[in-house]
C-alpha cells in the first residue's frame, strides 16, 4: 500500500511523493529527490524535524533532547523515525531550497590554527586547502569532525562566514575530560589532518528584513559569530541585538571580534548574561530571557536566533510562550554538548 505525502516549507513550496506502508519518511523523500536536513537518523540530534499538519503517524525512537514533551503534543516530527499510516501532510520551518542545496560532503582539513581563547573554550583552524572543492554552507549550519586519533565524531557550527576566504573556523567547548578537548589541549599540531562533514543543519539564516535578536548559549556562539559575519558581508541596516549567556564571566570569548563585527553593523547591542557571576561582575546575570525587552518585542517583528544548550533553548521557547509574543518568529538550535 502506498501513501501520498506532502512537504510543506517555509518559503510556501510543496512537494508531493508516495511512501510505501511502513517506510520511515526520510527514506522515501530522498528516493524521492528531497533532501531533508538530517545528521545522525538515530531520532537524537533532531535535525530532521518537522511538524504533521494532518494524516495519521508514528515515530520509532525520539530522544527527549531532539524532541520534548510539548513538542511531541504539537504534532512536531522527525523524518527519520516518523512512518506514516496515512496519507499525511507535514511542515518544515525552513526553505525547499535546502533540500535541494549542497549535500553533505566528507571533506578533509588541515589545522592552521589553535587558539584558546578563554578557560573553557578553544577555536579549530582548518584549511581547506586549494585542492577541494569550494565548501558551501550556510551560516548557522554546523560539521561533524572525526577526531583524529579515534573513532569519535562531534558536531561543531562553523564559526565564520561562508566564501571567507580564510581557514574554517569552530568554536569548541573544553571539557575536563573529553575525546576532542584531550585532543586539543594535549596532541593537537598545526598541520594535522582533520576529516569532516558539512554542511549539515537546518539552523541558518533568513533573508533579512525584520530586526533580529541573536541569542549564544556557551559555544553556541560559533553559529551567531557566522551569522553576524554575513550580515556585515550582507550590510544589513536591521537592529541586531546579540545576547551572550555563560556560566562565568571567564567563559566569555571572542569579545573583540564581537565587537569590531558590531561596529559595522548600523544599529548594534551587545548583551553579555552571566549566569554564575562573581560579585565583581558589573553586567546582566541570571538567565538570558529574565532580560528580554518583552515591550519592544510586543510592538514589533522580530526574527529570534537562539543557538545553546536544550535547557537554554526550551526557556526561551516557554518564555515566548507565556509572554504570547505573537510577532516573534524563533529559529533554533539546540545542541548537546557532550559530556566526554
Ligand atoms: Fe537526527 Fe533525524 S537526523 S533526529
Amino acid at each position: 500500500m502506498t501513501h501520498k505525502v506532502a512537504f510543506s516549507f517555509a518559503d510556501g513550496k510543496t512537494l508531493f511523493f508516495p511512501v510505501q506502508a511502513n517506510e520511515i519518511l526520510l527514506d522515501a523523500a530522498l528516493r524521492n529527490g528531497i533532501r531533508i536536513p538530517l545528521d545522525c537518523r538515530e531520532g537524537v540530534c533532531g535535525t530532521c524535524q518537522g511538524r504533521c499538519e494532518s494524516g495519521q503517524y508514528s515515530q520509532d525512537y525520539v530522544d527527549e533532547d531532539a524532541l520534548s514533551a510539548q513538542d511531541l503534543e504539537q504534532r512536531k516530527m522527525l523524518s527519520c523515525q516518523t512512518r506514516v499510516q496515512s496519507d499525511a501532510a507535514f511542515y518544515f520551518d525552513f526553505d525547499s531550497s535546502l533540500c535541494h542545496s549542497a549535500e553533505p560532503q566528507r571533506l578533509a582539513g588541515v589545522v592552521s590554527a589553535v587558539q584558546q581563547v578563554s578557560q573553557s573554550t578553544a577555536i579549530l583552524h582548518l584549511d581547506l586547502g586549494n585542492d577541494s572543492p569550494p565548501l558551501d554552507f550556510l551560516p548557522g549550519q554546523y560539521a561533524r569532525l572525526k577526531i583524529p586519533g579515534s573513532d569519535s565524531s562531534r558536531a561543531y557550527s562553523f564559526a565564520n562566514r561562508p566564501g571567507a576566504q580564510q581557514p574554517l573556523q569552530f568554536l569548541i567547548r573544553l571539557l575536563p575530560d573529553g575525546v576532542m578537548s584531550n585532543y586539543i589541549r594535549e596532541r593537537c599540531r598545526v598541520g594535522d589532518r582533520v576529516e569532516l562533514e558539512a554542511p549539515l543543519g537546518a539552523f541558518y539564516l533568513r533573508q533579512v528584513s525584520r530586526p533580529l535578536l541573536l541569542v549564544a548559549g556557551g559555544t553556541g556562539l560559533s553559529a551567531l559569530l557566522a551569522m553576524l559575519e554575513q550580515l556585515v558581508t550582507q550590510d544589513c541596516q536591521q537592529p541586531v541585538h546579540l545576547y551572550y549567556g555563560v556560566r562565568h564571566s571567564r567563559d566569555l570569548c571572542e569579545l573583540p571580534r564581537i565587537q569590531a563585527l558590531g561596529e559595522r553593523l548600523p544599529a548594534f547591542r551587545f548583551t553579555p548574561v552571566i549566569s554564575d557571576a562573581d560579585p565583581d561582575w558589573q553586567g546582566k546575570r541570571g538567565y538570558i530571557n529574565e532580560h528580554f525587552d518583552s515591550s519592544e518585542l510586543r510592538d514589533r517583528d522580530t526574527d529570534l536566533y537562539v543557538c545553546g544548550p536544550p535547557p537554554m533553548v526550551d526557556s526561551i521557547r516557554i518564555w515566548l510562550q507565556e509572554q504570547q509574543l505573537e510577532r516573534v518568529q524563533l529559529y533554533y538550535e539546540r545542541f548537546t554538548e557532550s559530556t566526554i
